[in-house]
């Protein structure tokens, strides 16, 4: 692993993770947990942040673009960023599999190569809980907006919510069954709590990512609990289940969504965070 870059994005891990992936995302019918949480995010980010269609938006740190190939098949001109050239692979086919267009950049969200004031539009999801010093990429993504523009970020920080609950239950619970059926019987017993991510992950207050991206430019910022669905570790066939529960729940989940409080910050896996360019 590339130290210098582990606490900066963490892009060495980034990259080699997205080797192993396949297209992943699905607009009409998500496979798993992760594309349903895309899916149903996408949907809601659609009322709040495109009420005006004709406008620019970059997603930074794009991964597989699981957002912005929503966003582009609903008409948005988008951009996709990312360090990692194996994550731009994933994105592209993810457009190309819905014939989409948008434009794809190699690019260090630090030292973004791209004029200033160019996109009314700047979002990224998972991203900037990897870096130990978030300012140099927000201050880049602010940049790059234009005055008045719309920053929006997903971050899901190492925190308190029902993902710990769900790691230290279910999850475990489905890691041990699954060494056993294997056989793998120390395994079970030793090894089926969660692992340390190979990622790093840091640990800010919601407080405290409010402040740093006050500070970086940006006014009238508002965060948000996201997320009351934790991510499972089920056999591949048990996730239809899941996604037919969380369906079943998507108007309480939607009012999670949209009426933030304590208990949401505190709940919800993910927060969700908009300001505004001054
Ligand atoms: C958790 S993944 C994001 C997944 C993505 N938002 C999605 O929905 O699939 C984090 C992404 O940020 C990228 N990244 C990390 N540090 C970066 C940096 N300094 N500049 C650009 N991209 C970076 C990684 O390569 C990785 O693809």
């Amino acid at each position: 692993m590339n130290r210098n870059d582990y606490k900066r994005g963490s892009i060495s891990v980034w990259d080699n993770a997205w080797v192993h992936k396949k297209i992943w995302f699905d607009l009409g019918k998500p496979v798993d947990d992760w594309g349903y949480f895309d899916f149903f995010r996408a949907g809601y980010l659609e009322t709040w942040l495109l009420k005006n269609k004709n406008i620019l938006c970059i997603e930074c740190g794009c991964g597989s673009a699981s957002i912005s190939t929503y966003f582009s098949a609903k008409g948005i001109k988008t951009v996709m960023l990312d360090a990692s050239p194996s994550a731009l692979k994933i994105a592209k086919q993810n457009f190309a599999k819905y014939n989409l267009e948008g434009i794809f950049i190699n690019g260090n969200m630090e030292n973004l190569p791209i004029a200033s004031e160019k996109f009314d539009l700047v979002i990224s999801f998972g991203v900037l809980e990897h870096f130990e010093d978030m300012k140099p990429a927000i201050k880049e993504m602010v940049r790059i907006l234009k005055k008045g523009g719309t920053f929006f970020a997903a971050v899901s920080p190492r925190k308190h919510s029902i993902q710990l609950v769900a790691d230290l239950t279910i999850n475990v619970l489905m890691r041990f069954l699954y060494n056993i059926k294997h056989g793998w019987f120390k395994e079970a017993f030793l090894n089926s709590y969660p692992a340390k991510p190979e990622f790093y992950e840091n640990s800010f207050s919601a407080r405290q990512y409010v402040k740093i991206i006050e500070e970086c430019g940006l006014t009238n910022v508002k965060l948000s609990g996201s997320r009351p669905f934790p991510s499972l570790n089920l056999p591949v066939y048990l996730y239809c289940f899941y996604i037919q529960f969380m369906k079943i729940l998507r108007f309480a989940h939607l009012f999670f969504e949209t009426h933030s409080s304590k208990l949401t910050e505190l709940i919800g896996v993910e927060w969700n965070i908009i300001g505004y360019k001054k």
